[in-house]
């Protein structure tokens, strides 16, 4: 059983304006096999959220807590917040030209068991997973995200998270720009880590239609960069019927 725990959590960027605060106060605590999902308006700093989390050098942070069970997940850096069995699949993921998707999925299953995975066995569980994401093998030889379309970059995040295998998953919109298939394949690769591990699920989204396919134990709502309200599933149903209006000013 594990836990993230986020208390109070004040974040700001710097501008050429000065400092602008866009975390103003988070609370959210995610446990082991929980599925938690955030909505909330274009700009209200959910992506801030997960960089925060994930040790994103830009976002500074001011105030408040991140623990994973209970150690200071803020004083590591982001390599050793990933060994700490964090998971970060990025709204827009980067392209990194010159790392094919073989090295850089082999680097980082490294990185984190702290030893190589035997060779034969990796590139079968690697071949598996492309499979069950609809991932032709060429893949293996393009370098990271480069030329990929939208719905491929994103699909290879989720590749990423199933093979890694994290304690907690931070998902920024895996959902967007996925046509109806892609986004059954990545929610599969979701419920199939939930299924067979205990990691916990952070899950930002603007659509009720992943929520189909994934069930949130927790859905949160966040606006100007804190958590304005926590409810259940029925709760995205609302949002979408409803919109964000009554927590505005
Ligand atoms: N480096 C930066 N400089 C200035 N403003 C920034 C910077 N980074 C983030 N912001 C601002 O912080 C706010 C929150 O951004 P963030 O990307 O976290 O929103 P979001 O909730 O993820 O939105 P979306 O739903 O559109 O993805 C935005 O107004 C954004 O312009
Ligand atoms: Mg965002």
């Amino acid at each position: 059983m594990s836990t993230l725990e986020i208390t109070n959590l004040h974040v700001q960027v710097s501008t050429n304006d000065g400092p602008k605060p866009i975390l103003k106060g988070v609370d959210l605590a995610i446990a082991s096999d929980e599925i938690h999902a955030i909505m909330g308006p274009n700009g209200s700093g959910k992506s801030t959220l997960a960089y925060s989390i994930a040790g994103h050098p830009d976002y500074e942070v001011t105030d408040g807590q991140v623990l994973l069970d209970g150690e200071d997940l803020l004083s590591l850096s982001v390599d050793e917040r990933a060994r700490a069995g964090l998971f970060l699949a990025m709204q827009y993921p980067v392209e990194v030209p010159g790392v094919s998707v073989a090295n850089f999925l082999r680097t980082a299953k490294t990185a984190i068991d702290g030893q190589a995975p035997k060779v034969r066995q990796w590139v079968g569980e690697v071949g598996s997973a492309m499979e069950r994401l609809r991932m032709d093998p060429s893949f293996n030889q393009r370098d990271v995200n480069a030329g990929f379309s939208g719905g491929e970059k994103k699909r290879f995040e989720i590749l990423q998270m199933e093979l890694l295998r994290p304690r907690f998953a931070v998902l920024d919109e895996t959902d967007s720009g996925l046509d109806v298939d892609a986004l059954r394949i990545v929610s599969e690769g979701v419920n199939r880590l939930h299924d067979s591990s205990d990691a916990g699920f952070l899950l930002i989204t603007h659509y009720t239609r992943i929520l189909r396919y994934i069930k949130p134990d927790f859905v949160h709502v966040f606006v100007d960069g804190r958590v304005a309200e926590q409810g259940g599933p029925d709760l995205a149903d609302r949002l979408e019927e409803e919109g964000y209006d009554r927590y505005l000013k």
